[in-house]
C-alpha cells in the first residue's frame, strides 16, 4: 500500500517525459508546454488508488492512468478556450499563449494520444475500460455544454447546478477510480461503490474549485481569480447568494451580471461575503465528503487499505490551488 504522496511522486516520475514528437513544433510544443507547467495529477492517482485498494498495481493501470491525465489535460485546453481563461497552473493558458486555433488542434491531438495509450491495455479488459472511458468522455462534453448554456440562463436551480458539475467534473474522478478498480480485479459491487465515492468526492471538489475561483489567493490559486464572476458562471456561490441575500442585494447582483461594470468582481464578491458563503461552502463540502465516505466504508476490503483515498479526499477539499 502506498500513500497519496508516494503514488503522486511515482506517477509524476513516469509522466514527466515527452509525450509528443518534436515536429511540427507549432502543434506539439504547446502540448509539451502545458504538460510541464504543473497540475495536481489527481485523476491518475485516483486510478492507481482504485487498483491498489484491491490488488498490486498492474501495468495496464499505469497506461490507463497516463491516458486519463492526457484526457484531462485535453479538457482543460478546450475549457480555457471556452472560458476565455488567461491563466492556469500559474502560467499562460494554451489559447492565450498560442492562439485559439492552435489550442483546438493541440487539444484534439492530446485526446487522440490518450486513446493511443489506452490501446496498450490487455485485450481481456480493454473493452470494459474503454466503454466506461467513452461514456465518461461524452458526459464531460455534456456537462461542459450545460455549463456554457447556464452563462446566459438567468435562473439556475441548485439541482440543475449539481447535475452540471456531476457531468463536467465528478464522473471523470469517479471513472478514474472505477477503471483502476476494474483493472485491480474488484467485483462489480465494489466497482460501483468506488464510483459512487468518486462522484460525491467530485461534487466536493467542484465546490472547492468554485470557491477558490472567487476567494482563492492569487499567488497560490494559479488561475484568474474572479473568472467565473466575469463570465456569469452559475456557481454554487451565485446560486446560494441569490437565495440568501436581501431583495435589494439580489437586484444589484442581477444588475451587475447584466451590465458588467469595471468593478463587477469586487462588488459581486462583497455580496457573496454578505451571504456568508464561507460557512455554506464548508457545510456543503462536508456533506458531500460524508456521503462519499459512507460509500467508501461499504467497500468490502480491509479498512487500512482505504487510508490513502481518505487522505486524498481531505487534501482535495482543502486545496488552495
Ligand atoms: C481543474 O481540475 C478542472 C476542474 C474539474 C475543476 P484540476 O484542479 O484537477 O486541475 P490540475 O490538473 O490540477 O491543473
Ligand atoms: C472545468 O470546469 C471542467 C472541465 C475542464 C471538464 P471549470 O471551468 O470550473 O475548470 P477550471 O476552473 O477552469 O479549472
Ligand atoms: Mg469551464
Ligand atoms: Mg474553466
Ligand atoms: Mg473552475
Amino acid at each position: 500500500m502506498q500513500s497519496f504522496e508516494q503514488l503522486s511522486q511515482q506517477f509524476t516520475l513516469r509522466f514527466d517525459q515527452r509525450h509528443f514528437p518534436s515536429e511540427p513544433a507549432s502543434l506539439y510544443a504547446p502540448n509539451e508546454y502545458f504538460l510541464r507547467i504543473g497540475g495536481k495529477r489527481v485523476r491518475p492517482v485516483l486510478c492507481l488508488m482504485g487498483n491498489e485498494l484491491f490488488d498490486e498495481i498492474k501495468s495496464d493501470t499505469w497506461e490507463m492512468a497516463t491516458a486519463i491525465e492526457l484526457f484531462h489535460n485535453f479538457t482543460l485546453i478546450h475549457d480555457d478556450i471556452m472560458d476565455k481563461a488567461p491563466l492556469r497552473r500559474g502560467k499562460e493558458t494554451v489559447p492565450q499563449k498560442y492562439g485559439v486555433n492552435t489550442a483546438i488542434l493541440a487539444g484534439d491531438v492530446m485526446l487522440i494520444a490518450a486513446y493511443e495509450l489506452m490501446n496498450n491495455v490487455s485485450l481481456t479488459v480493454i473493452r470494459q475500460v474503454q466503454n466506461l472511458f467513452n461514456a465518461t468522455a461524452k458526459e464531460v462534453c455534456e456537462g461542459q455544454q450545460i455549463d456554457m448554456d447556464f452563462e446566459t440562463q438567468e435562473n439556475v436551480s441548485f439541482e440543475e447546478y449539481l447535475k452540471m458539475i456531476e457531468l463536467k467534473t465528478s464522473v471523470l474522478l469517479a471513472a478514474s477510480l472505477k477503471m483502476g478498480a476494474i483493472l485491480g480485479g474488484a467485483g462489480e459491487r465494489n466497482q460501483n461503490l468506488v464510483y459512487e465515492f468518486g462522484k460525491k468526492l467530485g461534487l466536493a471538489f467542484q465546490v472547492q474549485d468554485d470557491y477558490l475561483d472567487a476567494f482563492g489567493d492569487p499567488g497560490k490559486f494559479g488561475k484568474q481569480v474572479g473568472g467565473d464572476i466575469l463570465s456569469n458562471k452559475k456557481t454554487f456561490l451565485l446560486i446560494h447568494a441569490l437565495e440568501a441575500v436581501s431583495a435589494a442585494q439580489k437586484k444589484e447582483l442581477k444588475k451587475l451580471m447584466q451590465e458588467n461594470p469595471a468593478d463587477k468582481v469586487s462588488r459581486v464578491l462583497q455580496i457573496f461575503r454578505d451571504s456568508k458563503v464561507d460557512e455554506w461552502a464548508i457545510q456543503l463540502k462536508n456533506k458531500y465528503l460524508d456521503e462519499a465516505f459512507t460509500h467508501l466504508d461499504d467497500i468490502a476490503v480491509l479498512s487500512n487499505r482505504k487510508g490513502p483515498l481518505k487522505e486524498l479526499a481531505l487534501f482535495l477539499i482543502k486545496r488552495e490551488q
